[in-house]
């Protein structure tokens, strides 16, 4: 019957291996390496935690990413069956993931709606404001009511639009656009900042690590960036990998994917902090700093606005290609679980976290005062997304290849059996089922506040 005929259908699947890094390392580039590394770097002391994020990156980063393209890539259908598949209680790590997925897709969709607004804004004349103004200005927006809906109502149609297409013509064929363009965008942005005059002062203060800053919360803070920048732990790089076919090589791309995803961020840091430190701003400006002094900076330089313009449109680009694999995480799930045509499933998620959305933006203005466990919506999401949520997944799925699939089994998927050989493939596993479980547990901690350091 019909429906048979559909299930036997074989699953869309990314056409080239290029197009399924540009789409992995487009999930993982976002606000998390534009807006979230700059400030979480400024805050903690510079050089000194961009070097302690390396390590971590490399070490932790590139292990946990190639468990979740393993698990995708074995399992073939959506997250919540891959895991099913290895064993059956694993299933809850992709039900944490799918719920998760609606959390994150709401609150990223209104921040991504600001870098939105900004790019029109910037174009039109943000620039008039003085310096001095940029904080009100940005208040006054993210405040309004009704505002910051709509943007976040525009960044949220792109972002079905673009999963409804489906794998290889909507996720393979954007990505495979944006990604490149962002890249130009930065490389000229970089050359505009490191040449203000005094910009080698910031680009000091951003890359002499001062040892003596590394303290164990320069530790914590580094896991937690590393985790959300990966998009690791949700499993939507679960969800990308099973869309892969067999002969695709893991390790290496997991290792691509994550240098692109730390160049990324390194770049976003040259950026910021020699235009920062050109302008005598402060680095530590905390969340502010991409939507208040870096348009405070660009108020002051020449031809401001064109580079206003270009850099807001770059973080959009990139929120845009981190949401779709935020979305298609539960949508892969609701089509091969309730043979929902990927237009319904699209639509119908995107409708949910829109709805929740509303919540997320009201908590910067007419319900601020709305608190749940001594948060405000926003935090409370923020909170369980990236501190709860994310880590307690990439612990779930580390011990699950650990502690349950097994080494030979796990390998051989790794390696296609035995045909790939190298370092990765020999230090990944002791690393996963080692290495992994211990410093989650210790992040977990600190950030219940339960390991004080
Ligand atoms: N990695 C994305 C960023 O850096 C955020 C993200 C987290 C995307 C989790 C998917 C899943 O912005």
């Amino acid at each position: 019957t019909a429906e048979r005929i559909k299930d036997q259908n074989p699953r869309d699947q990314f056409k080239s291996q290029l197009g399924f890094i540009f789409a992995a390392a487009g999930s993982a580039v976002g606000l998390g390496n534009i807006w979230r590394f700059p400030y979480i770097t400024g805050t903690n002391g510079g050089g000194a935690f961009v070097l302690v994020y390396l390590i971590c990156m490399l070490l932790i980063g590139v292990s946990l990413l190639l468990v979740e393209f393993t698990i995708g890539r074995s399992g073939k259908s959506n997250a919540i069956d891959s895991y099913r598949k290895i064993r059956k209680w694993a299933k809850w790590i992709g039900f944490l993931g799918f719920f998760s997925a609606f959390i994150f897709l709401s609150y990223y969709s209104v921040v991504s709606g600001w870098t939105v607004f900004y790019s029109i804004q910037s174009f039109f004349g943000l620039n008039g404001l003085a310096p001095d103004q940029m904080g009100n200005f940005f208040g006054a927006f993210i405040s309004d009511p009704v505002k910051p809906l709509l943007y976040h109502g525009v960044f949220m149609a792109l972002t079905v639009f673009i999963i409804i297409k489906g794998i290889s013509q909507g996720i393979e064929k954007y990505t495979k656009i944006m990604m490149p363009m962002l890249f130009v965008l930065l490389i000229v942005l970089v050359g505009r900042s490191m040449t203000l005059p005094n910009a080698w002062e910031g680009i000091k203060w951003y890359l002499t690590p001062d040892l003596s800053k590394v303290t164990a919360g320069v530790w914590i803070a580094a896991l937690g960036q590393v985790f959300f920048s990966l998009s690791v732990g949700m499993s939507g790089m679960v969800t990308y990998a099973s869309y892969l076919n067999e002969k695709e090589n893991l390790p290496k791309t997991s290792l691509i994917v994550s240098l692109m995803d730390s160049a990324v961020a390194l770049l976003a840091g040259l950026i910021i902090f020699p235009a920062v430190f050109s302008f005598g701003m402060e680095p530590g400006a905390g969340p502010g700093l991409v939507f208040i002094t870096l348009p405070a900076v660009f108020a002051q330089m020449p031809l401001g606005s064109l580079f206003s313009f270009m850099f807001f449109v770059l973080l959009a680009i990139a929120c845009l290609t981190s949401s779709i694999s935020i979305l298609e995480m539960p949508v892969s799930y609701l089509i091969e679980k309730f043979k929902l045509s990927r237009m319904n499933a699209s639509l119908l998620v995107g409708a949910i976290a829109y709805v929740l959305g509303i919540a997320v933006s009201f908590s910067f203005g007419i319900w601020g005062d709305v608190t749940f466990f001594g948060k405000g919506i926003f935090d409370l999401f923020d909170y369980f997304g990236s501190n709860i949520s994310l880590p307690l997944g990439g612990l779930a799925a580390a011990i699950l290849v650990g502690w349950f699939w097994g080494e030979k089994e796990a390998v051989a998927e790794v390696s296609n059996n035995g045909t790939i050989q190298g370092s990765i493939v020999k230090i990944w596993f002791p690393v996963v089922k080692y290495v992994v479980p211990i410093v989650i547990v210790l992040i977990f901690l600190s950030n219940l506040g339960i390991l004080k350091i």
